[in-house]
């Protein structure tokens, strides 16, 4: 089959590999008819090359049609449509049973201290070859996939797989009160989702910060407010226009839709191009003994947010040591909450959205549909975020 390749850093090919084989009773084979194209797998793209191995197959977002299930998956059948959660969760453990699937005890990565598995994410969780493929094996296939209806395009189901969970995770833990407001950084298709569930759960005022001029004219168009953070290069000034936009006081919540290669962080920006010239091995160590992430975005979070609010994080931070405002934080009495999306926990609240009204406008979200052999030239559009890219999804 044909599968987008990790070879190194800003290089992926797509390349025919071995046809992926059922392993275990528990596994089910899908061959995928739409993948997604993740800011996540930017991470792994550049700043994260150091835990890669040539050779990985990438992405965790595919919708597809089964067509192999091992003795144990009895709960969908080949010719089913299935959209595959991100994370591989098994459905009976603690964490599962308490609705955390991204910690799932059966598929936890415990000798590299991280939690569940995920697709085409790495050595730190689990190294399982990932859906920007042709065909997909799904381990935990007993539990994992959703069942979707066959009629509706796959856009309309696609997004169910990772970002549209993740961006109503986010939602719900930022926890904004009746008539509250909430600040959403990063307008990639994270916190661009995050802001339409958040007007879709009733929450009037959000206000979206980007510096990419599609991504915010997409939101303004929407209904929300938002800022240009090219307009204030000065942190403080940024801090002052969201505060006259919240009633003086600082949202009750924020969100950082942007992660660890926030714009606007020297120090961090230093350390991330040390890694890009270092020995694998030695970035390795140094990514993970040595707080490394950019931080403008999360630090943004912290001095805006109003006292006693809350800070929920989506983006996704990989620096061990990262050097945080403790007294800020302690002294605004700042809630903070992040983590993996929980993809099944969340799927009963937003399956009954994907329907024909399209309140999400799921119908119309990808900017970019390409053939799968074209994944170079669109890791790279949307990397650069040009060509208007928000979402790219592959037609394998
Ligand atoms: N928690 C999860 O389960 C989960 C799931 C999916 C994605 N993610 C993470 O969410 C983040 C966003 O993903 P995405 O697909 O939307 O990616 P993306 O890279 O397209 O979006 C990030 C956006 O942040 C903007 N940005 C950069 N610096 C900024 C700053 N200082 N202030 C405001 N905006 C800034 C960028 O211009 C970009 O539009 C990534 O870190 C990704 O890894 C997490
Ligand atoms: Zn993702
Ligand atoms: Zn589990």
């Amino acid at each position: 089959m044909k599968a987008v390749v990790w070879r190194g850093k800003r290089d992926v090919r797509v390349e025919s590999v071995p046809d992926p084989r059922i392993e275990q009773p528990t596994d089910a084979i899908v061959r995928i008819t739409s993948s997604g194209l993740c800011g996540s797998d930017l991470h792994l793209y550049e700043v994260l090359a150091p835990f890669m191995t040539d050779g990985d197959i990438l992405g965790h977002e595919p919708i597809g049609i089964v067509e192999e299930v091992g003795a144990e998956v009895t709960d969908i059948a080949v010719g089913d449509r299935v959209v595959i959660p991100f994370n591989i969760s098994c459905g009976r453990c603690f964490m599962c049973d308490h609705g955390l699937q991204s910690q799932c005890e059966t598929t936890q990565n415990v000798e590299q201290g991280t939690g569940a598995s995920l697709f085409g994410y790495t050595k730190l969780y689990g190294q399982v070859p990932g859906a920007q493929a042709e065909l997909l094996r799904v381990p935990q296939a007993h539990y994992g996939p959703i069942k979707v209806s066959h009629g509706p395009p796959d856009d309309r189901f696609l997004y169910l797989s990772d970002i549209l969970p993740t961006a109503w995770q986010g939602v719900e833990y930022a926890s904004v009160p009746k008539g509250g407001s909430l600040v959403v950084l990063g307008l990639g298709p994270v916190g661009d989702f995050a802001c339409r569930i958040a007007q879709q759960r009733g929450i009037d005022r959000v206000v979206g910060l980007d510096l990419v001029p599609e991504r915010l004219e997409r939101q303004r168009r929407r209904g929300v407010t938002v800022l240009d953070v090219n307009d204030f290069p000065k942190a403080d000034d940024l801090v002052t226009a969201v505060r006259d936009l919240t009633d003086g006081r600082g949202p009750d919540a924020v969100i950082d839709a942007v992660g660890m290669e926030a714009h606007g962080s020297p120090a961090g920006k230093l350390a991330h191009q040390l890694t890009s010239i270092m020995p694998d091995r030695l970035a390795e160590k140094l990514m993970t003994r040595v707080g490394l992430d950019r931080l403008g975005a999360l630090h943004a979070a912290i001095d805006m947010v109003r006292r006693g609010g809350t800070i929920s994080v989506l983006g996704v931070y990989g620096g061990m040591t990262d050097p945080m405002p403790m007294m800020t934080l302690f002294d605004k009495q700042i809630q903070l909450r992040m983590g993996q999306a929980n993809v099944k926990h969340w799927v009963g609240d937003i399956l009954p959205l994907l329907n024909d009204d399209d309140p999400l406008g799921v119908d119309t979200f990808a900017t970019h549909h390409v053939p799968l052999h074209d994944a170079a030239q669109a890791y790279e559009t949307f990397q650069k975020k040009q060509d208007g890219a928000v979402k790219f999804v592959f037609k394998p």
